[in-house]
């Protein structure tokens, strides 16, 4: 049965959002924030806050990663999302053995990871949306398990993947 619940609660705090790691440089930090905007050319917006380390770093280098972590790593996940710079990346089991073609950190254990580069900004509200062009793709060869965030430190796995009944059949 649904209950009508507090209106900040409910619009921060329930909805699943996958959660990603923006390398910037060699910081780390957690987000959930994003969306994609466009196939071609294949663009994303990511939403973040004045007050995070990520969001001067983006503005200087212009450019970053998204990763996309499997949910056994929400505590590494958590981590990214608690701590402001600092070698984050040493205190989880993670490893980060490549860079992109900017020197931004690429975590090695992600599903899939997202170049991106910065090509606009946009400020309504309290987080400034980023608009990325992503310019290169890598994908892990094992099945992706991603890791749904409600906020409050609440993580959740996905479920099977199944295809629903084409019209028609
Ligand atoms: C799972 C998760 C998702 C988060 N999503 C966002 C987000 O989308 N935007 C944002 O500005 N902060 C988000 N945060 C908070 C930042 O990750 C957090 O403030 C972090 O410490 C900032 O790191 P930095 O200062 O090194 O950039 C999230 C935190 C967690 C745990």
């Amino acid at each position: 049965m649904l209950h009508q619940a507090d209106y900040f609660t409910a619009s921060t705090h329930h909805q699943p959002r996958v959660a990603a790691i923006v390398g910037c440089g060699d910081n780390l930090m957690a987000l959930s924030w994003h969306t994609p905007i466009s196939k071609s050319p294949f663009r994303y917006a990511i939403g973040i806050r004045a007050e995070n380390l990520t969001h001067a770093l983006l503005v200087k280098h212009r450019s970053c990663t998204l990763n996309f972590l499997p949910f056994s790593h929400y505590e590494s996940i958590d981590l990214f999302g608690k701590e402001h710079g600092g070698d984050k990346l040493s205190k989880t089991p993670l490893h980060a053995t490549h860079r992109d073609r900017h020197n931004n950190v690429i975590v090695d254990e992600s599903d899939m990871v997202f170049v991106c580069e910065l090509i606009d900004t946009y400020e309504n509200g309290d987080h400034t949306l980023f608009i990325l062009d992503i310019t290169q793709t890598y994908i892990n060869d094992l099945p992706p398990q991603p890791a749904l965030f409600f906020g409050q430190g609440r993580y959740a796995p996905l479920g099977a993947c199944v295809r629903a009944t084409k019209k028609g059949s």
